[in-house]
């Protein structure tokens, strides 16, 4: 920092990077209010510096040569939004070792490598902050690491992907097929040119990832998120749902039962009375549950070029305190909890089952002797003749709280079953205990 100027290293000018561009341009007043230091943006990195922008800025601020900002000395601190693993994981390595503070909304980088990056910002004694990677607008990360921290979080719930709950909103409340509502997601730019991350849960599973690791103290690994994502849904499963009180939702679920974790995304019916299941189209919630303070629920947008800029530009400025202070490097605490992951005999949870059966006495009674061997009792179930016709009931039922090996086991079971035709949908169910 020289003479109560900071300088940027903006890499990424796209979405994300053009709303840090206006965000610093239009705010600077109140910026320099609350660190007393002008932040001025001293070099940007593109791919194709012939690509025409959504905002004009000098062309001497353009680069495609990362080591100009890199190797800067007047640059401070590099704002990393170009996105994916390679390079960007190698430019804040370097930024790092060359003692730039970095600011980052990379969820793919942070879920992976987070802890790599962290270690060695904090060997530098520089800031790594990633806001931006978890739920865009939402300041949910501050929220767990400084409102939480005197408080034990024992659940966090949270629709973190705008694309899957725009898609499931459009499919419950307009009847819209799957296709076509995804189709107009990525027409409306919410859902990534290649959406197989978004609707099969992976970027979802990621921000859990950092979610957990945050909220529970311990580093969660993305291969230990078991992970479903919405390409399997119907209409049907949501007109059923409906039908018995609950809203289908992808649900990101990290939950602490003693000191034990299970995190996961999948789709999940969610009791209409949860706050997370009034939150729809593509905006983004995150529930978070504490010994202390009971519930509580941060709702907002989840992308977007100016949303996604604030918790970019929030983070610069406590970079910029940190300075001030030279506190650099201290931000964020470390995991310092064992890590216990539950087996799939201490995941309990309620499940929705939907089944195609012959239509014929004796099937309920022998589907629900076969249950009760396993230890699952029902708590709701209806049944229909199926669209067709053809001597087949369609049954539905909701169980009591069951542990997830035993569902898979009476899954097991029932398809061996001669009287069951097809076991249609198995959910998670959450909100009703
Ligand atoms: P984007 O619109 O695709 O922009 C990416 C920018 O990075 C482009 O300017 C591109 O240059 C540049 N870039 C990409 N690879 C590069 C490379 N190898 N070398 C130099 N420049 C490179 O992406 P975005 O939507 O802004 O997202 C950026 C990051 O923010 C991602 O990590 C994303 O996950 C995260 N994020 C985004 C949102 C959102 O709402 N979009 C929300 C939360 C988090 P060119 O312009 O020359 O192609
Ligand atoms: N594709 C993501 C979503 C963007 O739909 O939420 C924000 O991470």
């Amino acid at each position: 920092m020289k003479d109560h100027k900071i300088k940027l290293g903006l890499m990424g000018m796209g979405t994300v990077g053009t709303g840090v561009i206006r965000l610093v341009g239009g705010h600077q007043e109140d910026l320099f209010k609350q660190t007393g230091v002008e932040v001025e943006i001293g070099r940007i990195l593109v791919q194709d510096r012939n690509k025409e922008r959504l905002i004009s800025v000098a062309s001497d601020l353009i680069t495609d040569d990362p080591y100009r900002l890199l190797h800067d000395p007047d640059i401070d601190v590099i704002v990393e939004v170009m996105g994916g693993i390679e390079p960007a994981k190698s430019y804040i390595l370097e930024a790092l070792e060359q003692g730039k503070h970095v600011v980052t909304a990379n969820k793919d980088l942070m879920a992976l490598h987070g802890a790599e990056l962290l270690k060695k910002a904090a060997e530098k004694n520089c800031d790594l902050f990633y806001e931006a990677s978890v739920a865009g607008g939402i300041p949910i990360l501050r929220a767990l690491v400084e409102g939480f921290s005197s408080d034990r979080i024992t659940k966090i719930m949270g629709i973190v992907n705008g694309t899957t709950n725009y898609i499931l909103t459009k499919m419950s409340q307009e009847g819209a097929s799957y296709e076509d509502v995804l189709k107009e997601a990525q027409s409306l730019g919410y859902a990534e040119a290649d959406p197989t991350s978004d609707v099969e849960g992976l970027d979802a599973a990621r921000k859990m990832a950092i979610l957990s690791t945050l909220g529970f103290h311990v580093g969660m690994n993305l291969d230990e998120v078991s992970c479903k994502g919405i390409s399997q849904v119907t209409q049907e499963d949501i007109l059923y749902g409906q039908r018995l009180g609950y809203t289908l939702k992808l649900i990101g679920i990290a939950k602490r039962d003693d000191d034990l974790i299970e995190v996961s995304v999948q789709p999940t019916m969610l009791k209409n009375s949860h706050p997370l299941a009034s939150v729809n189209g593509v905006f983004n919630a995150v529930y978070v549950y504490g010994e202390a303070v009971g519930e509580t629920m941060f709702y907002g947008p989840g992308a977007g070029e100016l949303p996604t800029a604030t918790a970019v530009v929030s983070d610069l400025v406590t970079v910029v305190k940190n300075m001030k202070l030279g506190v650099n490097g201290r931000g964020m605490v470390a995991p310092y909890k064992e890590k216990k992951l539950k087996s799939d005999d201490e995941v309990w949870a309620k499940y929705f089952l939907r089944l195609i059966v012959e239509d014929k006495s004796g099937v309920l009674a022998q589907l629900t002797t076969k249950m009760a061997e396993e230890k699952v009792s029902l708590e709701q179930v209806i049944q229909h003749p199926t669209k067709d016709g053809k001597d087949k009931a369609e049954l539905i039922m909701i169980t009591h709280l069951s542990s997830k090996k035993s569902i898979s086991h009476i899954l097991n079971e029932l398809e061996q079953l001669e009287f069951v035709s097809e076991i249609k949908s198995v959910y998670r169910v959450e909100g009703s205990e």
